[in-house]
């Protein structure tokens, strides 16, 4: 069984100052909700029930969105504004319990996923980027095709989606030896680096920022040493991971789309 996500929320967000300014880039509203709101409900979807925040000090914007507002249920609950209030009161299903640690510095990706590790333990867990949305359109393409591909090999699971080449040197990339791979399928993979040049990437298949992993990979985020932006990068533990046992690509798109948006990709790096 899979109940654990991790969700790293501890960024700095400096990529959409100044919007990130006083609001944590979680907190951004995309349509009718968070960010975060949207991320949670798609690991809830997907079957999970213990969602993993790692957080910092100054975002616990995050936190209170999880939690109850008595004072604001009391007044809608008064106003017979029953909609609004069940908006707010029931954006978490019985049974699902958020969690939240925190990040002490920001000491990168890998770092953040670490800290989770006391919660963690010994279980097989996923993790979901808060600054990619999957726009899933009913076709079974986000974390739960992923948990599917799991049950069946055992093996961890990245999503992945092509992008265009000028942009490889913005993601981890892997390598799936040229395999054509369809969504809502799995390839093994031979090799992924974090933020290549170009010329050295050896695909345009970016991990797009949902993975189901190994609880293994704790230990040897411990023993990864700083990568690419001089941070200790969750890609550079996953390589270490990969020659020890398997990792499957899942791809959400193989053509360049705009289906999973990466909120920062406007921005210039
Ligand atoms: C992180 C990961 C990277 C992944 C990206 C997706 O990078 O390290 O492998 O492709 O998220 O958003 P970041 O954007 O945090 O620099």
């Amino acid at each position: 069984m899979l109940s654990k996500v991790v969700i790293p929320v501890a960024g700095l967000g400096t990529r959409v100052l100044p919007a990130s300014k006083a609001v944590p880039k979680e907190m951004l509203t995309v349509v009718d909700k968070p960010v975060i709101q949207h991320v949670v409900e798609e690991a809830i979807a997907a079957g999970f029930t213990e969602i993993i925040l790692v957080t910092r000090s100054g975002k616990q914007a995050i936190e209170d969105h999880f939690d109850h507002h008595y004072e604001l249920e009391a007044e809608l609950a008064r106003k017979g504004k029953t909609a609004l209030l069940e908006s707010i009161r029931d954006i978490l299903p019985a049974g699902v319990e958020v969690i939240s640690v925190r990040q002490p510095k920001a000491l990168g990706l890998g770092h953040a996923v670490l800290c989770a590790a006391p919660i963690v333990g010994n279980e097989d867990f996923a993790v979901m980027l808060p600054d990619m949305l999957i726009d899933n359109a009913g076709q079974q393409r986000d974390m739960s095709s992923m948990a599917a591909a799991w049950k069946t090999s055992g093996l961890g699971q990245i999503m992945v989606e092509g992008v265009p080449e000028d942009q490889v040197q913005r993601y981890g990339i892997v390598d799936c030896a040229g395999v054509a791979v369809s969504p809502g399928e799995s390839a093994d993979i031979r090799g992924m680096v974090e933020k290549p040049d170009v010329a050295s990437a050896p695909s345009n298949l970016a991990i797009v920022g949902r993975y189901i992993l190994p609880a293994r990979i704790m230990s040897l985020l411990k023993d990864t040493q700083p990568g690419a932006g001089d941070e200790i990068q969750l890609t550079d533990a996953l390589q270490t991971l990969l020659s020890e046992s398997g990792l499957q690509a899942t791809p959400w798109q193989v053509n360049c789309s705009t289906a999973a948006t990466k909120l920062d990709c406007y921005k210039p790096m």
